[in-house]
């Protein structure tokens, strides 16, 4: 059976109120038979569906569904476009962007996705309707060098748009991860197309924990937390969309302009690991050191016995005191 519902079908039970079988078959425009096909699908995505003889099916609780009126409020953006389920939205627009021009500040937004790529070969964990998942493109004309620390910055956006949020004490560890007392909020996936030395694609991939449970959340391996836990109180995902867009379409067009330069204070404002002892890992190698921010190219720099070293990979992690 195929995983499609209907929008109109999601639209209409996100009030969390009853709906007759008759009321959903006229908003689809489909028969009872095919109302009740539809109904079953939402099992499969998590959700759990209340009928009540009389009164019809409701969703307890209600859903937060995105709205691209709100995610595009205020905002200059070429196109917003909702999809229920996609593989991964970073994937669907690279395969857009091998068939046609697409606009820089496009974006993708997806309810959830079956196969979301996260950095280094991992998984994303996407559940239906809980986190945001979304890309959005942005045309280079200079090559990939021109996009050193271009990362950086989406994580940067991300945490001023937690800040303004109310999550005060978002932070970022190097290079893009968004963190919460140590628990990941939000991750960042750049993943490029076109030509390395002339016109290139960016896809800017950001997945932000929004409102996962523990029982969403089978299949990650490390400690996370989600907007609603860090602020205890409920908020509404396209609203959260909205403040990250804006951060982002304003700081990637400076970026753009002016390079990392004017950004490496801001993200120092918020390393997490400003200062303290860490160890670099890559692969086999672990170097210890002094975290001390970032330079104009966006590596990590490590006082290591009092010497300045850079890296452009590899993951930082707390070293342990024992
Ligand atoms: C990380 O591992 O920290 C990066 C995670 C990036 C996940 C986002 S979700 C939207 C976009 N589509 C994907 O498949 N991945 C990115």
């Amino acid at each position: 059976m195929s995983k499609k519902i209907p929008e109109a079908l999601l639209a209409l039970l996100s009030d969390g109120q009853f709906h007759s079988g008759v009321a959903i078959g006229e908003a689809l425009g489909v028969s009872r038979a095919a109302v009740w096909k539809q109904l079953q699908k939402l099992d499969e995505l998590g959700l759990t569906l209340e009928s009540v003889k009389g009164k019809g099916y409701r969703l307890p609780g209600g859903l937060d569904h995105l709205d691209a009126d709100i995610i595009a409020a205020g905002l200059t953006l070429p196109a917003v476009e909702i999809l229920t389920d996609i593989d991964s939205t970073n994937a669907e627009m690279l395969r857009r962007l091998a068939g046609a021009e697409v606009p820089s500040g496009s974006v993708l937004v997806a309810e959830q996705q079956s196969a979301g790529r996260g950095r280094r070969g991992r998984e994303w964990v996407s559940p239906f309707a809980k986190n945001l998942y979304f890309s959005m493109v942005w045309n280079f004309a200079n090559g990939a060098a021109a996009l050193d620390g271009l990362s950086l910055v989406v994580g940067l956006s991300v945490v001023e748009a937690l800040h303004a949020l109310g999550v005060g004490k978002a932070r970022l560890k190097w290079p893009n991860d968004v963190l919460f007392e140590g628990q990941k909020l939000a991750g960042v996936l750049l993943e490029i197309s076109g030509d390395a030395t002339g016109l290139c694609h960016v896809v800017v991939g950001v997945g932000l924990n929004v409102k996962m449970r523990p029982e969403d959340s089978s299949g990650i391996s490390q400690a996370w937390t989600s907007v609603e836990r860090c602020l205890g109180q409920s908020v509404d995902r396209s609203e959260v969309l909205n403040q990250v867009l804006a951060r982002l379409l304003v700081n990637i067009a400076q970026f753009q302009q002016q390079g990392l330069g004017p950004f490496i204070t801001p993200w120092s404002t918020y390393d997490a690991f400003a200062a303290k002892d860490v160890v670099v890992s890559l692969g086999e190698r672990q170097i210890f050191g002094v975290s001390r921010g970032i330079d104009e190219r966006g590596q990590l720099l490590l006082d290591v016995n009092g010497q300045l070293q850079s890296f452009n990979g590899g993951e930082v992690s707390l070293r342990r005191v024992l």
